[in-house]
């Protein structure tokens, strides 16, 4: 992975941390489906549990981070809530760990009580940290698409929220079931294509997660549109992507910085397409936006952007969504719903 030395934050929320972070491997990598099977764990976790060599510190789901840029034993100081959901402690460490080790595919790093964490490929508490979350979410909506083990979803319900966790995957090939009964949370996992979403189905919301989803998708354009089409006058809407800014590809897992190679393209909305394994081991991943291009695809859907920030192969857009009647006559024509002339 090319890593910038100096990511860029753009907009009055750029207030996040600049270090490359994430799961060993980049998240382009990983789209998950090498954990669905089974690639993603490594021998020492071949008893299906990590556990966490931090006793006497209370590590829940909410509390401490260990990333890989961590010295090893040491605790990120970012407790991201200190609330706790209700019943997440009844369990007793022997439960815990039975239930831990018996879910077969896990993708989050999740932690429970008693310093016991999943043994997901992925720790998604940097990114939890970029999307600034309100610490109180109560009262809110929020979608979660593309939730798989859940991790964000738990995240905005100990906050407060009323979360629905939307995956097209069976949830028996996820550690939502498992994560959601030793949390004591009370998010429902509903198995769901995103390009199925209707308000009249699944109602508005205040907030919208779609996080590592859009690249793996052929149509980015209809879940954005679908996503708008859920989404409350006013609502925020966070999209985490792989972009091509730095990671261009010019051979299977070759890429180059898009600077580089076509610096008169730099700033131009621009996608790479990926076709299944030419340049990715990961033949789910389908388009490579560059962060102008993530942008212009989120503005198109009716949206406005507040912020961007990007590290790495990786993108966070905040964007609230707008009513615009130009952006919204455009996008009925295009959908058949109004006469081109
Ligand atoms: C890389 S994982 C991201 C998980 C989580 N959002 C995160 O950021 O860690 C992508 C998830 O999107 C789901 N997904 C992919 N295409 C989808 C679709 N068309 N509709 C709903 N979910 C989809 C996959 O099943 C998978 O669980």
């Amino acid at each position: 992975m090319t890593a910038r030395s100096a990511p860029t934050t753009h907009g009055p929320r750029s207030r996040l941390p600049t270090r490359p972070l994430r799961c060993d491997r980049p998240k382009s990598y990983c789209s998950g489906w090498c954990c669905f099977r089974g690639q993603g764990q490594s021998s020492d976790l071949a008893s299906g549990l990590l556990l966490l060599a931090l006793e006497g510190t209370h590590v829940g789901f909410h509390a401490a981070a260990q990333r890989s840029t961590r010295p090893e034993g040491t605790l990120d100081t970012v407790a991201v809530n200190s609330a706790t959901l209700p019943g997440m402690s009844s369990l007793s460490r022997e439960e815990i760990s039975s239930l831990v080790a018996a879910t077969e595919h896990w993708h989050h790093v999740i932690r429970f009580p008693h310093g016991i964490a999943s043994p997901g490929a992925y720790d998604p508490t940097d990114l939890l940290e970029r999307l600034a979350l309100p610490n109180d979410m109560t009262g809110m909506r929020v979608l979660d698409v593309g939730t798989r083990d859940g991790f964000f979803a738990f995240a905005c319900e100990q906050r407060g929220a009323e979360v629905i966790a939307i995956d097209h995957a069976a949830p028996q090939l996820t550690g939502f079931p498992t994560a959601k009964r030793i949390l004591g949370a009370k998010t429902d996992y509903q198995q769901a294509n995103v390009y199925d979403l209707t308000a009249k189905s699944f109602g508005f919301f205040d907030t919208i997660l779609c996080l590592g989803v859009v690249y793996h998708l052929r149509h980015p354009l209809l879940c954005l549109d679908r996503l708008r089409d859920l989404a409350k006058s006013g609502a925020t809407l966070l999209v985490e992507s792989l972009v091509c800014d730095d990671r261009f590809f010019v051979a299977r897992e070759e890429a180059k910085s898009l600077r580089e190679l076509a610096p008169a393209l730099t700033g131009f909305p621009i996608a790479q397409f990926l076709p299944a394994y030419r340049f990715h081991s990961d033949g789910s991943n389908k388009w490579s936006p560059n962060a102008a291009c993530l942008q212009a695809m989120i503005e198109e859907a009716r949206f406005d952007v507040e912020r961007c920030d990007t590290w790495g192969d990786r993108a966070l857009v905040q964007a609230v969504a707008v009513d615009d009647p130009e952006r919204t006559r455009l996008n009925e024509m295009d959908r058949g719903l109004r006469n081109v002339f």
